[in-house]
């Protein structure tokens, strides 16, 4: 073929290629795709997997499907890389299934840096047996700064299916860590009729392993454990802890660990806070795993898997955000799945619970600054936040009350506060609430979605709900709208009542009381699209509230999984 031939045909693939990329970045045909949020160029995405950083470069795996907008029977690691996690490169899949021991697909797992800076990765395969086995895959040139190329471990398995689970059971092992006694420990995810397991397993080498005798935790009726995570949080600092610092598993470490478990039959990620102790093998979680306990947010968000970051000393997690709307749409947008803006995720100061807050790179897209102070919002009022982009927005809200011996009196104890939230939606009148903000509204309002709060007494004491409500989000049937809900750790009498909302498009992530209580959801509007949508904050409640401050910023589009070079200069 002649040069001229084969450059034809590279420019029509260009064409073509940068074509399809054009129709699925948003647009009036694609308004539903994000403009800062991690999304693939197209096809469906689930699980963030192996997240760290190595050597200036941020990585970040998933698990993918590169054929189809649907999860499939073959799934893949896709793997994108960044220097300031706001910003990705696409890069080759990472792992595929190919072998006898992953040649049914490629599932979840995580990485972790051994000694001397060299990153691995364990994931799970589903063999030609259609059995759940753990592997191991090394970096082919730790020269490489994205680390391209991965090298599954000729001795795979590391570790077979154990007796006596099923072999649909057995999966998504850990990021590993070290203790004082040189022993490497991960969990992997199990079941056995329907106690839910985080079997332990621990290795001198990092290739063979044992299974402990008895697992980290396991709780009755819970069923299969999905993406475990297990990791250090520091009692007197909000900064974030390394997993595999052996200080961390010493007597007196000044720790609390975090076992984060996803309920497959709720698709909810629930955590317990506790004392772990290596030595005995041990961990002593101080709540208990029951369906209303802590949770990392209370709408979408599963899956999710966090990392230590060296460069600032944080904890950073990533999750998935999974659609709202039908397989149908799903194969007429080409696209499935988000992962929620990275958070930075540390331990309360009461140590009760853990607190998150959108990692603080999100200034690099702030733009068009407006605020306020000190605004009243009487029964009925709508203030509207002007000079922002009110669909790709980060606001922030704080609400003033007085008079709370007026609240209305509510006993939440053996209460579902979703339940309350759907059924005092934010158009029923309250004495305290709701109020907050309406995210994506249309001009005539028949679409919004309301992120409130109301604020209720019980003997003395103020409970403060948190709704996202979804149910006028958009004019389309056949989405799922469920109104999310949760209490609020927040006294109104000593702090003010703060929200924080990212809004992108079709993505609306809320954080209650500085990250105490998080909300995502996914919302399709019709109306309120591009510069059709609108913000305002509201009180619909009979008690007036004070607005002490409102900041909004437009968010400007980051550059996410656009194929282009990553701006990384070799030195
Ligand atoms: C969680 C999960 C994992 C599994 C992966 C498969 O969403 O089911 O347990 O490894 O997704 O894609």
């Amino acid at each position: 073929m002649s040069t001229t031939a084969i450059s034809f045909i590279i420019i029509i693939f260009l064409v073509h290629h940068v074509r399809s990329e054009s129709v699925l970045a948003s647009s009036p045909e694609q308004p539903h795709r994000t403009a800062f949020h991690f999304q693939p160029p197209k096809n469906w995405m689930n699980d963030p997997n192996g997240p760290m950083y190595y050597n200036g470069v941020y990585h970040l795996f998933y698990q993918e499907n590169p054929f189809g907008p649907l999860f499939s029977n073959q799934m893949y690691w896709g793997h994108s890389v960044s220097l300031d996690l706001i910003n990705w490169t696409p890069l080759e899949l990472a792992i595929a299934p190919t072998q006898p021991f992953d040649i049914n697909s490629c599932w979840s797992g995580s990485a972790t840096i051994l000694p001397g800076n060299k990153p691995v990765i364990l994931y799970t395969g589903i063999d030609s047996e259609y059995r759940q086995v753990q592997n191991l895959v090394v970096p082919k040139n730790l020269s490489d700064p994205y680390l391209r190329e991965w090298v599954k471990y000729t001795g795979n398995p590391i570790i077979n299916l154990p007796e006596g689970i099923q072999p649909y059971d057995f999966r998504d092992p850990t990021t590993a860590w070290l203790a004082e006694d040189g022993k490497w420990r991960i969990i992997v995810g199990s079941q056995k009729d329907k106690k839910g397991i985080a079997l332990l397993y621990q290795s001198e080498d990092f290739v063979n392993w044992s299974k402990h005798e008895s697992p980290l935790h396991e709780v009755v009726g819970t069923g299969i454990w999905e993406c475990p995570d297990f990791f250090p949080v520091s009692v007197d600092s909000t900064n974030g802890v390394d997993t595999s610092v052996k200080e961390n598993y010493a007597a007196n470490a000044r720790v609390k660990h975090v076992l984060k478990v996803g309920l497959f039959d709720y698709h909810k990620d629930y955590y317990l806070i506790g004392n772990y102790s290596p030595e005995k093998e041990n961990y002593v979680p101080q709540n208990e795993l029951t369906l209303g306990t802590l949770r990392y947010d209370y709408g979408k968000y599963y899956a999710s898997k966090s990392f230590f970051d060296p460069v600032k000393n944080r904890r950073i997690l990533m999750a998935w955000v999974n659609e709202s709307d039908s397989v149908e749409d799903d194969i007429a947008k080409g696209w499935s799945g988000l992962q929620a803006f990275p958070r930075s995720i540390w331990l309360d100061q009461n140590q009760k619970q853990l607190v998150q807050w959108p990692i603080e790179e999100i200034e690099m897209l702030h733009e068009n600054e407006a605020s306020f102070q000190n605004e009243n919002l009487e029964d009925g009022s709508l203030h509207e936040i002007l000079g922002i982009t009110a669909w790709q927005v980060d606001v922030t809200i704080s609400f003033k009350l007085s008079n709370l011996e007026e609240a209305e009196k509510l006993n939440p104890s053996g209460i579902d506060p979703q339940l309350i939230c759907s059924k005092m939606d934010a158009s029923k009148k309250g004495k305290f609430g709701p109020f907050g903000l309406l995210a994506l509204a249309s001009h005539d309002l028949t679409e919004q979605t309301a992120v409130f709060f109301r604020v209720f007494q019980n003997n003395g004491q103020y409970v403060v709900l948190m709704c996202s409500d979804q149910s006028r989000s958009s004019k389309r049937n056949g989405l799922d709208k469920t109104t999310y809900g949760a209490f609020a750790d927040i006294d109104p009498q000593q702090d003010e009542i703060s929200l924080r909302t990212l809004i992108d498009q079709s993505i609306i992530e809320s954080f209650g009381g500085g990250g105490k209580t998080c909300i995502t959801s996914r919302v399709y509007p019709t109306l309120a699209i591009g510069d059709d949508a609108r913000l305002f904050a509201f009180n619909n409640g009979t008690q007036s509230v004070v607005i002490s401050e409102l900041r909004a910023w437009s968010v400007k589009k980051a550059r996410i999984n656009v194929e282009e070079t990553i701006g990384y200069t070799d030195q």
